[in-house]
């Protein structure tokens, strides 16, 4: 029977959509983050479905000849070697769509909390500091009329983009605004100009070698004094140290930040501070939507193994 090895349970009706016809391993334990591990794991499989955490590299991909497709549960596909998966004719897919509402709502989640200092008031009141109202009390940037920039204009940044223009905020982004009646009216800008002039900047780009620190100190320098940054994408995005330094240089009003350069660890100097939201990578998770990445990603494993097309490739394999 042909094998397939998940490196984590899943959830929704995935796991079953895959034991039906396959053989099915899955891994119980801790997150397989080590390449010789996962290699050990996924063995003679000819199907894999992997999670962020698990490290695809070239040394897996030729540890394992018989695998045939990578299902990442996820819409990045940073933790795979692409080039190598390409090379030696592996399809990689991901879990495009299923989770742009929900990663949307959690990078509008963060503009919200960092620019109305949701959690400073929720740590002020458990604290018993909380006396009446007041009118100078614990307050926060209004959005209306404001420009937002969208650093990568896909599916999520143009979700956070419709959110918005519903707070009445002018939308610009990094590229070349799509042309279509789907797509949410944005002034396209040269980076270093968007930044340079916008009171919010959301980052939605891909993590690889051209987006590496694309906010290094220069471009985090160029913000307007008490701009706001927010990341749901890849902490690598920003370079991590920089930010800690402009942070505590009063140059930026704060930053919401769901994911980390070197994750899961965070830097310590932003987990002091009172301008900073920080959150577990947790954009996409609502139970509904992890069941539908898990779900696509079976159908895509189910798909190459089948002899079929999958639904979302990243790489087309052999
Ligand atoms: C993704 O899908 O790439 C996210 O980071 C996980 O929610």
């Amino acid at each position: 029977m042909i094998e397939v090895a998940v490196t984590s349970p899943l959830p929704g009706r995935a796991e079953a959509m895959l034991s039906g016809h396959f053989g099915l391993r899955v891994h119980r334990g801790a997150a397989l983050t080590g390449e010789d591990e996962l290699a050990a794991f996924i063995g003679a499989a000819a199907g894999a479905v992997t999670l962020l955490a698990n490290p695809v590299s070239r040394k897996v991909l030729e540890s394992c000849p018989q695998l045939r497709v990578v299902g990442n549960v996820a819409v990045g596909y940073d933790n795979i070697d692409v080039a190598v998966a390409a090379a030696r004719g592996v399809w990689v897919t991901n879990t495009p769509d299923v989770l742009t509402e929900a990663t949307a709502d959690l990078a509008w989640a963060l503009v919200l909390a960092v620019t109305r200092r949701l959690a400073e008031a929720e740590a002020y009141l458990r604290d018993g500091r909380f006396r009446g109202w007041a009118l100078d009390l614990l307050l926060g940037t209004g959005l209306q009329g404001k420009r937002i920039g969208i650093v990568g204009y896909g599916r999520i940044g143009r979700a956070v983009a419709r959110r918005a223009l519903a707070s009445g905020m002018e939308v610009t982004c990094s590229d070349r605004a799509p042309v279509g009646g789907a797509v949410p009216p944005a002034l396209a800008l040269p980076l270093d100009e968007l930044l340079a002039s916008c009171a919010v900047v959301s980052l939605h780009a891909p993590l690889d070698a051209s987006t590496h620190h694309l906010l290094d100190e220069r471009r985090l320098r160029l913000m307007p004094r008490g701009a706001v940054l927010v990341n749901t994408a890849r902490g690598p995005l920003i370079d991590e140290a920089a930010l800690v330094r402009v942070l505590e240089s009063g140059h930026l009003g704060g930053a919401g930040l769901d994911v980390y350069e070197h994750e899961p660890a965070v830097h310590p100097g932003l987990l002091g501070r009172r301008d900073v939201v920080l959150l577990p990578h947790v954009g996409s998770a609502t139970r509904e939507t992890r069941a539908a990445m898990a779900e696509l990603a079976a159908a895509n494993v189910a798909a190459v193994l089948g002899g079929g097309e999958p639904p979302t490739p990243v790489v087309r394999g052999r």
